[in-house]
């Protein structure tokens, strides 16, 4: 068996250089044609882990791996490059500038034309279509999100990594993007995703991972995680 596409190995570390660990040995991973989630309490060091694998923390230990590829010592650009695509949190659209500029942004290191991926996403999101010409800032919650995730998915990546696509929004257009999700999954690209709605998204995951204080506690399929009472119990509501 061929190891997974990404691997965040056994991941230790925190903001700065003698700062206090947020991470303590983590390891996530996503496999081809997979959708991964995290999940966790608030304060759990999810958004700290997707930070681990894209570069932006100084790892104390552990590696990160990328389609066989120690890309451990490489720069957030520099993964962008290898093929990931990440919308991070917060911060994750220029509100200022309209929808289409925030596409022509995510597409920064390409040199070839990226009209073709332009339009992909105009399918997949037609509402960005329809508002291409309006100043990002002023879309709803969920169309806000459908602009993140669009201008990631410009650089062409291999992976696509996802920290709380659902934050803010209705269980209506959470479900929609829930589905847009998968959608992008079945076109090949796997998934790493951080959620809030924990129910929600391990019912669509493959895998799980729950986090808490920074290390991995419990780990398993979805429909696993769904159906452990220790998990349902501290991390479903029951
Ligand atoms: N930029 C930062 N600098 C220092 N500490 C941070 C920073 N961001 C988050 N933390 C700390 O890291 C821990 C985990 O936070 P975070 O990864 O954001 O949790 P989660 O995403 O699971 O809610 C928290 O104790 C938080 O205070
Ligand atoms: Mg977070």
């Amino acid at each position: 068996m061929s190891e997974p596409f990404l691997i965040g190995q056994n991941m230790t570390g925190g903001y700065s250089k003698g700062g206090p660990d947020i991470l303590h040995n983590c390891t996530i991973s996503v496999d081809r044609g997979e959708i991964a989630v995290i999940v966790g309490p608030n304060g759990a060091g999810k958004s700290t882990a997707m930070k681990a694998v894209f570069g932006m923390l100084d790892l104390r230990e552990g590696s990160v791996t990328l389609d066989g590829e120690d890309i451990t010592s490489l720069s957030p650009q520099d993964r962008v490059v290898k093929g990931m695509g990440f919308v991070p949190q917060t911060s994750n659209i220029f509100p200022s500038l309209t929808v289409e500029e925030n596409l022509e942004m995510g597409a920064f290191i390409r040199t070839d034309d990226f009209s073709d991926t332009m339009a992909q996403i105009y399918d997949l999101f037609p509402i960005l279509k329809d508002k291409r010409s309006q100043a990002a800032g002023e879309l709803s919650g969920g169309q806000r999100q459908q602009v993140a995730v669009g201008r990631a998915l410009m650089t062409k990546p291999k992976l696509l990594m996802l920290d709380e696509p659902t934050a803010g929004v209705s269980p209506i257009v959470m479900d929609e993007l829930f589905d847009r999700i998968i959608d992008v999954a079945r076109t090949g690209i796997p998934i790493l995703m951080v959620e809030q709605n924990a129910r929600q998204a391990l019912e669509i995951a493959d895998k799980g991972y729950v986090l808490v204080q920074g290390a991995n506690a419990h780990t398993g399929s979805g429909k696993e995680l769904l159906a452990n009472p220790e998990v349902r119990q501290s991390f479903l509501g029951g």
